[in-house]
């Protein structure tokens, strides 16, 4: 029988042995499992890159040159940034398929990336500085190229700071080939909210939000509460921190609106894109049903409605026919403030609506989620998530500070594995709506029933969630964001990360 003593010699031997078992086991987990983190300029970015891309891709190539630029809007003259001098940008046109090699030079005094909105494309050319790649410096040059794998309305425009509230955005449509188109006309429609030059540059406005938070007061560029017409908006009563005095229509006041000039019965396809930066818009064409057809370029099952309400980042595709022989006006309402967009649709000469016409449609039946449908092209069908994660929106005026709280595992947020089906369970905790975008792949809204809409945006309104699934088959680190430049500016963004 040993002694006592060397009982505990055994004990202390056997637990020792114990622990460096576990210590090597442990060891030999971390060194065969390790959690890579996979970035921007990581090999699987390319290879991913290679399958999406077909050996004889018709290569777009483009030149756009960021720069400050003095124009006049409506009867103002103004200095702000634009892409080759052009409000809204020049649109970029291509097919499903194609390579776009887009030249940049950046002749601002403050650094630059572009991103894609909506595309999924190769991480390490998704435009988000610091994350993606390195900003573009101040009379730098940087080429993007990467393809182009889905059809839809996108638009491209600054990632950097609050630029986006400068004139720096541009449509990006992408055609699909194979398709047969059931429409006669385009019309692309960018909607923004304007306050370069003429109230301040979003730069002061974003040091004033700042400075002031919940004091609400200064210098023109904060917007004072709720404005008129919010009753009844889905997005609550405070739409909007910054109060615009200008809303645009393809960089056209409402007193000098652009216009397509079409046939009586022809069906015009509208490609509409919130290209603002603290607004939603609520869009109807007097005397026309909208037949939505496509959100955030994924088609749904058509669906006829009066108006469409558009949050900053989100597009609407919609057929309408104007029957007789006149002036249609396309209306862009600024949601819960003062003042709206307009561009005009005309089969003829005749007299120009006034720039606050008010056509009925604006106030009639308003699409909801709840209405759409994912084309099942497109659909993810209804298989379970392989995880789940809920991200928590957070902040407010007080400090104005806002965040996105996603979950971490291991110090690295919202990790997911190629293949995976991925539910986010957005949850908004705080007074105001934000609408939420995903970079690199799209996602689909869980609707009771299923089958709901596949977008990149999506509204989620004050104290309320929405659910979304993706399919994680884009590998790199994605930004998801609240689209309101002024809210993800001051942290509410977080990253998507894929890991192996
Ligand atoms: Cu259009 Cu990260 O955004
Ligand atoms: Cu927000």
């Amino acid at each position: 029988m040993p002694s006592r003593l060397e009982r505990w010699h055994i004990v202390v031997a056997a637990g020792v042995a114990l622990v460096l078992t576990f210590a090597a086991i442990a060891i030999l987990v971390t060194r065969t499992q390790p959690v890579r983190v996979v970035a921007a300029d990581d090999p699987a970015v390319q290879s991913a890159e290679n399958e999406r891309r077909s050996s004889d891709a018709k290569v777009v190539a483009v030149t756009l040159t960021a720069a400050p630029t003095t124009m006049r809007i409506g009867d103002r003259e103004l200095e702000t940034w634009t892409f080759n001098g052009q409000l809204p940008g020049p649109e970029l046109r291509l097919n499903a398929g194609d390579v776009l090699r887009a030249r940049v030079q950046n002749r601002l005094p403050d650094p630059l990336t572009i991103h894609w909105h909506g595309i999924d494309l190769r991480s390490d050319m998704d435009g988000v500085p610091h994350v993606s790649q390195q900003p573009i410096p101040p009379g730098g040059d940087f080429t993007y190229e990467f393809t182009v794998p889905d059809p839809g309305t996108f638009f491209y425009h600054s990632h950097v700071g609050v630029q986006l509230d400068r004139g720096l955005y541009g449509a990006l449509i992408v055609e699909d080939p194979a398709a047969k188109a059931d429409y006669d006309r385009e019309f692309t429609v960018i909607l923004d909210d304007w306050l370069d030059g003429v109230a301040a540059t979003p730069d002061d406005v974003l040091s004033q939000l700042r400075t002031e938070g919940m004091s609400h007061g200064g210098m023109g560029g904060m917007h004072h509460g709720a404005g008129a017409g919010t009753v009844g908006s889905p997005l609550g009563t405070d739409t909007g921190d910054v109060d615009y005095q200008l809303f645009l229509s393809n960089g056209r006041p409402p007193d000098d609106p652009d216009e397509v000039a079409i046939e009586p019965g022809e069906r015009v396809r509208l490609r509409m894109i919130n290209a603002a930066s603290d607004t939603a818009f609520r869009v109807a064409v007097g005397g026309a049903q909208l037949e939505v057809t496509h959100t955030d370029g994924r088609p749904v099952l058509p669906v006829d409605t009066d108006a469409v309400l558009l949050g900053m980042g989100e597009r609407y595709d919609a057929v309408v026919t104007v029957t007789g022989p006149g002036v249609f006006p396309l209306v862009a309402s600024a949601e819960g403030k003062d003042g709206q967009a307009m561009a005009l649709l005309r089969t003829g000469p005749g007299e120009s609506p006034p720039p606050d016409v008010e056509p009925s449609e604006l106030t009639g039946r308003l699409l909801t989620l709840d209405d759409l449908q994912a084309d099942p092209a497109v659909s993810l069908g209804d298989s379970e998530p392989d995880r789940t994660y809920r991200v928590q929106l957070t902040g407010g005026m007080h400090s104005y500070e806002w965040d996105v709280d996603g979950e971490e595992v291991d110090g690295i947020t919202l990790p997911v594995h190629e293949g995976e089906r991925v539910r986010l369970v957005l949850e908004n905790d705080t007074m105001m709506w934000h609408p939420m975008h995903l970079h690199g792949q799209p996602f689909q809204v869980q609707v009771a029933g299923g089958g709901g809409p596949v977008k990149d945006t999506v509204n989620v309104a004050p104290m309320d969630q929405v659910t979304v699934d993706f399919v994680a088959d884009n590998p790199g680190t994605w930004m998801l964001h609240c689209h309101n430049v002024y809210h993800a500016e001051t942290g509410m963004h977080t990253l998507i990360n894929y890991v192996e």
